[in-house]
């Protein structure tokens, strides 16, 4: 049996992964758990499997992590601005390491999107393929989660304020994303694969009709321009930085960055996408009472 490692373990996404590869058969003694802070993974080694220290701004931790690994997947570390780096350290241990594929979890049409937090997996799918090692990219589309998780927010407001314009978003949750990326760590494959992950793709007011369905309480989309959602952002106390970013992803959306139209997420998970209606279900997000 090969050996697996999976990076970013202690984080949403790489729980997970490590749940399926369990849930599928994989001996804990042949999974590898690589984190930044073991003891934060103390837990998973309570599953069996193996947990050593790799942090992707610390080099001298990662030849010994990767020691005897086959295939490694690698979940894009969460510092923004810092990753090409962080990833390259653990592309060149991995290849000093002779691990056998590197599966790395980039963004949807990685190498041609204008979205913001593209060129960061642009940059790394590029150290990758120049490093001679075979490898699988899992081009995410947007968490589902990104917008369930604020469910009660929009239920509060009765309103979902966007400048996405007609722009069209597809959506996988954390589960699904997750076990496709365990699929393709799994499977036999020769050469090098790209996959673009992701289900049909909903609008804002698609959006707000999924919630107010399984509510039971009306949500409205409400289109804004991007100096409107600015404003009101800023007007809502966020900082700067965080208004700036929201806003510039709004206006990606609306150009048709996080559209998708492949079926690469379906085949892997061997069933349709998850609906909208599904994803804001698992949320289990209470309406707010009204007095
Ligand atoms: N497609 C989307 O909509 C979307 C949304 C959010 C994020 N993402 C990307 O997807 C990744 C996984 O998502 P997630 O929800 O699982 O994120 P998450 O919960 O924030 O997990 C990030 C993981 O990366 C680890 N990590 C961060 N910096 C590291 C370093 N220097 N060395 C080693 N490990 C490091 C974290 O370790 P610690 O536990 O020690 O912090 C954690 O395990 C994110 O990191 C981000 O790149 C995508």
């Amino acid at each position: 049996m090969p050996t697996y490692a999976v990076t970013g373990a202690t984080g949403h996404l790489g729980r997970l992964v490590l749940d399926q590869l369990l849930e599928r058969g994989v001996a804990p003694a042949d999974v590898l758990v690589l984190a930044r802070t073991p003891e934060k993974a103390a837990d998973l080694a309570a599953r069996g499997v193996q947990v050593r220290e790799a942090d992707y701004d610390r080099p001298e931790t990662l030849g010994p992590a990767l020691a005897g690994v086959d295939k490694l997947l690698l979940i894009s570390g969460s510092e923004v601005g810092g990753r090409v780096q962080q990833h390259t350290n653990v592309v060149e241990a991995a290849r000093n390491a002779g691990v056998s594929r590197i599966l790395y979890t980039s963004m949807l049409r990685a190498s041609t999107s204008t979205l913001v937090l593209a060129p960061e997996h642009k940059g790394t799918e590029e150290v990758i393929a120049a490093s001679g090692l075979s490898y699988t990219f899992l081009r995410n589309p947007w968490y589902v989660e990104n917008y369930t998780d604020q469910v009660a927010t929009y239920l509060a407001q009765g309103t979902i304020l966007h400048a996405t314009g007609e722009g069209r978003i597809a959506l996988g949750t954390r589960p699904e994303l997750a076990e496709a990326a365990v699929v393709a760590l799994l499977e036999d494959v020769e050469g090098d694969v790209v996959y673009e992950l992701g289900g049909p793709s909903y609008s804002i007011a698609d959006l707000a009709a999924a919630i107010t369905e399984v509510a039971g309480r009306s949500v409205e989309a409400e289109a804004v321009s991007a100096e409107e959602l600015t404003a009101a952002l800023t007007a809502a106390g966020l900082d700067e930085g965080l208004v700036g970013f929201l806003v510039t992803v709004d206006r990606n959306i609306a150009d048709g960055d996080l559209d998708n139209d492949t079926d690469d997420l379906a085949r892997l998970l061997g069933r349709p996408v998850g609906s909208l209606a599904d994803a804001v279900r698992a949320a289990r997000v209470e309406a707010p009472q009204t007095v």
